[in-house]
Formats: structure tokens, C-alpha cells, sequence
């Protein structure tokens, strides 16, 4: 793991054209620097620190109640209340992985040491990273990253290319910085590059300012539409990354939940380990293929987890991750430390380890699985062949975009009068008044500021969101409403 003091000439700076005003401008903490400074020298009396003294923390130790993941499907037992628990212990004044004294202190913002170490070896596994040329920073989840990336590439006026329907929470965010999205096309495999590539193509500086050198992309079980970019288009993206000079933010909250990867090889198991095996079936990250540190991943626990967490982290060049850091040490600084502790101690050998953090992860896909599969079922049978809705099956992610087929509805309009907007409003209220709520595909309908790069993005917009994260009776009921009103709206 590289030391944020040293990272001067570090990977990355060659990319040091893409940084905002803002990070040009902004200079680091300088009490931070002393701290980090006086790491290097623990004889010395450190009397220039605000931290409250140790032995006044009304806390001495802690204890995680957590489902021990022997068995290869730890989620089901966790669920039915059979399974066998584990409790991962911290003290203050006793030796644990990470002693609370250090994690309930003040830190450095990139987050402990012993944290992004043990995440570093998952990033080693799943994406074949080494800390030399990208390194790991904590963050409060994918908002608080993504965000965060935002600010350190992005100037007012910039444009940012993004999948034509995303995540609002995120896309929001920029607009107040003054960045304009330019959508790009997507099918049920995610973008399209050829799309990209027309956009960065046909772009005209003098007309449309910068040319976009910015990437916002979910590439796995994408939300909402729930699709996942394939390997070649990953590859092709990457190239046109490389040959227009664009930064990746691949935001990739839903990268291990993955489905429909089979059972894995017993002998490669033995051979190799669960985690290793495990990691050969998953998409091939856009970090895994990154030569030219170009891209900032981010990862999140709050869907392997717990949301309330608040923990992620950025993997990216060690470049950005000191500015990164620099912005995190004058402004959130770093997560909490009793997220920290629990992650240290879940990921050691003296809790779940690498593997049991692999094989609750793998048969957490397992349980999404059934319900992905549950979901798509009752669907199917709830609106059987009247072809008024159909629903793509996600490879990954939580979500299903639900299409509805306008085109047969009587009152339907095309062309200049497309009325897509107007019956799919209407339709939401029935929904909402038979007592279901989906998200509408306005809700996440990306409007750009150039025509070009927006062809009426309204006339797709007959779509809605659903999850299958709840449970086998909350689907039945929603998606038996669904049926009942559909063909109530398409006889109306
Ligand atoms: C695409 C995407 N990015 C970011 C987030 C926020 O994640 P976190 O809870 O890690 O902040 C979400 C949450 O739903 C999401 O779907």
C-alpha cells in the first residue's frame, strides 16, 4: 500500500490534464501532512494533535454477532435461523486485528491501513490489481466516491458521457457543478459502444465546448435497466477510453452479485481455493483491463452487507487517490471506525477470512438468484401471452426493466405526437392507486443538453423498474396488481 505522502511522479500524473479547477486549487490538510509525518516517528511526543485521549473512549471492546460461513450456502441457514454464528471480537487494550485504540482515532482520510490492506488482497483476486499502480481508498459508500470523482475531474461547462437511463441519486449530483450529461445509448448488454463512438466523433468543440473526458457507467446489472456490459463491449469501450482520453468511473455497486455462474469445479475449489474459484466466473472488470490507471473503480458493501454501513472504497491510480484523499481530509474525512473494525476483522483469518467472505458473497447470489427467478416466473404467469409487458432476466444487480409494449395500446401515438410520456403517467397512477409503486423510466431518463446526442430519449421511456430484492409474497401481490392492471389500461 503506497504512502499518499509519496506519491509525487506516482502513476497517474500523466492524466493530471483531467483534474478540476477545484483540485488544482485545493491543498492538502496541513495538519493531516504533520500527522502523517509523525507517523514515521513514534518516539516522538506528539503534543500538536486534537485527539481526545484513549483511556476517555467509553468503549473497551466490541463484539459482532455474524453467520458463520462453513457451509456453502451460509445465507439460507443465516436465514432460517439454523445456521451456526460466529462472533468477531475487538478490544481496546487487547490485541485484535485492530485494536480500538487506533480505529476509533482520528486517521487518515484514504482510511487504516489494515482496512485497505485486506481489501487490496480482494482487489487482487477479483481484478488482478497490485497496489503499485492502484491503490485503495475508502469512502463512504459508492455516493460519497462517485461524488467525489465528480469533483476531481470535473470543471463547470464539462460534459460527462453516461448510459441514457441511470441512477439518478448519482446523476443529480453533478448538474449543481454546472457538468451536462451526454447519454449514450444502451440494449440489455449496456452500452453501445458504436454509439459512444459516434457521439465522440461527431462532437464539435466550438459548438458543444470540451469534448466529454469523463465515463459514468454502472456496468453491472446497470440501475435501473439491469443489464451488464459484455466482455468484448467492455474491451471496445476500454479502446475508445484510450484512443479519446476518457476517465472510467466504474461505479459497480452490483459487480458481486452476478448470476446464472454455475456451481463451482470441486477440483478447482480444492485445487485453488472457493474465493479464486469464484472469481474466474465473475465479468472482468473495467479495472482489470486498466494499463493506463485511467480508470477509478468503485465498490461498495452496502449491498453484500448492509447499506447503513456506509463503506466503499476507490480503487484507482495512485495519483488521483492523493487528491482524493486530500478532498476527503479537508471534508467527510475517513468512515467511521467501527465499520472499519468490523470489515478488518471480518476479512482476517480469525473471522470469515477471504474464502467465508467469498462464500457468503457466493451464496448471496444464490439467494437473489431464486428470487430473480421467482420474479420472472410469477411475471410470466401473471401476464401470460397478452403481450402487453415483458421483462428482460438481469444477469446481475437487483433490478428488472419492465417494458411495456405501448405500440398496442389503442390511443398509442408516434411520431411527432408520441404520447409515450402521457400514458405511461397514466398508467403509473393506476398502478399507484391498485396499490403498486414501480419507478417510471423518466425517473432515470438522462436528458443531455446537445440534440445530436439525445434522439427523443421520451419515445423510450415506456419502461418501468422493479426489484426482486423482497420477498416471494411482496412479488406474488405486486406483480399480481401489475397483471390485473395492465389489462385493465390496455382495454381502456
Ligand atoms: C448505481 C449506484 N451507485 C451508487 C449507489 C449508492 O451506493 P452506496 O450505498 O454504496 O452509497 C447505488 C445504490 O443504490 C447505486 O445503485
Amino acid at each position: 500500500m503506497g504512502d499518499a505522502t509519496s506519491f509525487t511522479g506516482a502513476p497517474g500524473t500523466e492524466l493530471a490534464h483531467h483534474l478540476s479547477c477545484e483540485t488544482q486549487a485545493r491543498l492538502p490538510n496541513p495538519m493531516k501532512s504533520i500527522w502523517k509525518l509523525s507517523l514515521g516517528r513514534p518516539e516522538c511526543i506528539n503534543m500538536g494533535n486534537g485527539d481526545p485521549h484513549h483511556t476517555l473512549y467509553p468503549v473497551s471492546e466490541i463484539s459482532f454477532k455474524v453467520p458463520a460461513v462453513t457451509n456453502n450456502d451460509p445465507v439460507q441457514a443465516w436465514r432460517n435461523g439454523t445456521g451456526e454464528t460466529q462472533v468477531l471480537h475487538a478490544y481496546k487494550d487487547e490485541p485484535s486485528v485492530i485494536s480500538l485504540r487506533s480505529a476509533l482515532r482520528y486517521g487518515a482520510g484514504a482510511g487504516l491501513l489494515e482496512v485497505r490492506q485486506a481489501l487490496e488482497k480482494v482487489n487482487r483476486l477479483l481484478h488482478s490489481t497490485t497496489s503499485n499502480t492502484h491503490t485503495i481508498t475508502l469512502s463512504l459508500g459508492n455516493a460519497d466516491a462517485v461524488t467525489k470523482c465528480y469533483r476531481l475531474l470535473g470543471n463547470p461547462g464539462d460534459s460527462f458521457l453516461v448510459e441514457e437511463f441511470s441512477f439518478p441519486g448519482m446523476t443529480n449530483a453533478p448538474l449543481a457543478q454546472n457538468i451536462k450529461w451526454v447519454p449514450v445509448k444502451l440494449d440489455e448488454k449496456g452500452i453501445i459502444p458504436e454509439e459512444m463512438e459516434r457521439i465522440l466523433t461527431d462532437w464539435n468543440e466550438a459548438a458543444q465546448g470540451r469534448r466529454p473526458h469523463v465515463l459514468y457507467t454502472i456496468p453491472c446489472g446497470q440501475n435501473p435497466t439491469g443489464s451488464t456490459l459484455s466482455l468484448d463491449r467492455r474491451q471496445r469501450i476500454y479502446e475508445l477510453a484510450r484512443k479519446w482520453d476518457i476517465i472510467i468511473i466504474e461505479d459497480d455497486p452490483y459487480f458481486f452479485l452476478q448470476y446464472d455462474i454455475g456451481a463451482l469445479d470441486t477440483e478447482a475449489v480444492q485445487r485453488d481455493g472457493f474465493a479464486a474459484s469464484f472469481a474466474r466466473k465473475l465479468a472482468p472488470s473495467f479495472l482489470s483491463m486498466d494499463v493506463d490507471g485511467r480508470v477509478l473503480r468503485i465498490d461498495s458493501l452496502s449491498k453484500i452487507l448492509a447499506p447503513g454501513m456506509r463503506l466503499g472504497w476507490i480503487t484507482c491510480n495512485p495519483f488521483f487517490a492523493e487528491k482524493l484523499e486530500m478532498l476527503t481530509d479537508s471534508s467527510t474525512q475517513h468512515p467511521h471506525g467501527l465499520g472499519q473494525v468490523f470489515v478488518a476483522e471480518m476479512l482476517a483469518e480469525t473471522g470469515w477470512g477471504m474464502d467465508g467472505f467469498i462464500r457468503w458473497v457466493k451464496s448471496l447470489c444464490d439467494e437473489y438468484q431464486r428470487r430473480r427467478d421467482f420474479f420472472i416466473d410469477t411475471f410470466r404467469r401473471e401476464i401470460g401471452d397478452c403481450g402487453f409487458a415483458s421483462a428482460e432476466v438481469p444477469e446481475a444487480g437487483m433490478f428488472i426493466w419492465v417494458r411495456v409494449h405501448l405500440e398496442c395500446h389503442t390511443r398509442y401515438q408516434s411520431g411527432d405526437d408520441d404520447n409515450t410520456i402521457v400514458l405511461m403517467q397514466e398508467l403509473f397512477q393506476n398502478l399507484f392507486e391498485a396499490g403498486l409503486v414501480l419507478m417510471p423510466a423518466t425517473t432515470f431518463a438522462i436528458v443531455g443538453s446537445g440534440a445530436k446526442s439525445t434522439p427523443h430519449i421520451h419515445t423510450r421511456c415506456h419502461f418501468f423498474r422493479a426489484t426482486f430484492c423482497g420477498t416471494e409474497e411482496t412479488m406474488e401481490a405486486g406483480i399480481g396488481i401489475f397483471g390485473k392492471t395492465i389489462k385493465k389500461f390496455f382495454a381502456s
